[in-house]
């Protein structure tokens, strides 16, 4: 009979050391400037005494006592303003979230049926902005004498900024390319190459782990821009060619004649 008790105990507290021990970091995914709820999943007792820690080094951001809450600001006033703590639950919240609130935040609950702690690891991603698609001028110019080429329109999609990104071409749901970048990136471009009379399914999306932009090609408005920059570029190059020589025979003239009259004189 004490035997078994001994084994009962034995193993309970097995359990119980397990369970301490189990440090399993949820992952937390969001955009810049939302809002992130860290639920702690219990409802509190006023035994219970509830504490969250940020980062490496654990500060103390928030706590939860005999029902009285404490926000603090975190280091540099990091959190200031930006924390609430439901007293009910003891969850986190952070409104406006940035990139540097990134990180393992610790929740330390107190009390029966006994401490117990939760990991959160938060990561939080950069606004991304709409993809920016522009034709390749530098092919523009090159390949506009071969008439193979003229059937092709050479783009660029391109974002700037970015960090843990990937960028991708889709023609209709289909993906045809597509490159990634883990760190910050102050340009990202990916070529595309359509021809003229294809039909406009093609798009460009920018994409996180959280969400995506994307910019529709619009392939008769593109790539037609080109063959006008083109014969514009042309225009006023003779245009300012003109003007040089006007200016020139001008002060030719004017010379010629100021000697003239000199002469004169
Ligand atoms: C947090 O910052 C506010 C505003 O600067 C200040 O009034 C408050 O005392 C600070 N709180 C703590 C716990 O340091
Ligand atoms: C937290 O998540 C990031 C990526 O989302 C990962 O690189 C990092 O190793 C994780 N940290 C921990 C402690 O799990
Ligand atoms: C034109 O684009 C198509 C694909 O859209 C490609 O197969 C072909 O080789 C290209 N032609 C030239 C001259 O670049
Ligand atoms: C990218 O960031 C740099 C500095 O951080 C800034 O000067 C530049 O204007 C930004 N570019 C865009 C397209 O936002
Ligand atoms: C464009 O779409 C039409 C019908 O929607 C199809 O018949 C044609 O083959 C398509 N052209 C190309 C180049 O994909
Ligand atoms: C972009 O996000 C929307 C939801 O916001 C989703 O339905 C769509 O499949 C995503 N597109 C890509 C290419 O990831």
């Amino acid at each position: 009979m004490l035997c078994l008790f001994a084994l009962l105990y034995y193993s309970w507290y097995l359990i119980g050391v397990f369970a301490i021990k189990t440090d399993e970091i949820k992952s937390v995914l969001e955009m810049e400037g939302e809002s992130v709820t860290l639920n702690t999943d219990v409802t509190v007792t006023q035994r219970n005494k509830i504490l969250w820690k940020f980062g490496d080094r654990g500060v103390l951001i928030a706590l939860l006592d005999d029902n009285e809450v404490s926000l603090f600001n975190g280091t540099e006033g990091q959190f200031r303003d930006r924390l609430q703590l439901d007293h009910r639950t003891g969850s986190l919240t952070i409104i406006n979230i940035r990139t540097k609130d990134s990180g393992l935040y610790e929740l330390n609950i107190k009390g029966r049926p006994g401490d117990r702690v939760k990991k959160f690891n938060l990561t939080v991603y950069s606004h991304l902005l709409i993809p920016d698609i522009t034709r390749d001028s530098s092919q523009c110019s090159s390949s506009s004498s071969s008439s193979s080429s003229q059937q092709n329109c050479s783009l660029l999609c391109s974002v700037f900024n970015v960090s843990h990104v990937t960028l991708s071409w889709y023609k209709g749901n289909s993906l045809l390319s597509s490159i990634s970048v883990s760190d910050l990136s102050i340009s990202l471009s990916l070529p595309l190459e359509v021809e003229y009379q294809d039909n406009n399914t093609y798009s460009c999306v920018v994409n996180n782990p959280v969400r995506n932009q994307s910019q529709h090609l619009d392939i008769s408005e593109l790539c037609h821009t080109c063959s006008e920059i083109h014969c514009c570029g042309v225009t006023e190059a003779a245009i300012r060619l003109a003007i040089i020589v006007l200016v020139g025979v001008a002060a030719v003239a004017f010379v010629v004649y100021d000697i003239r009259s000199r002469n004169a004189a």
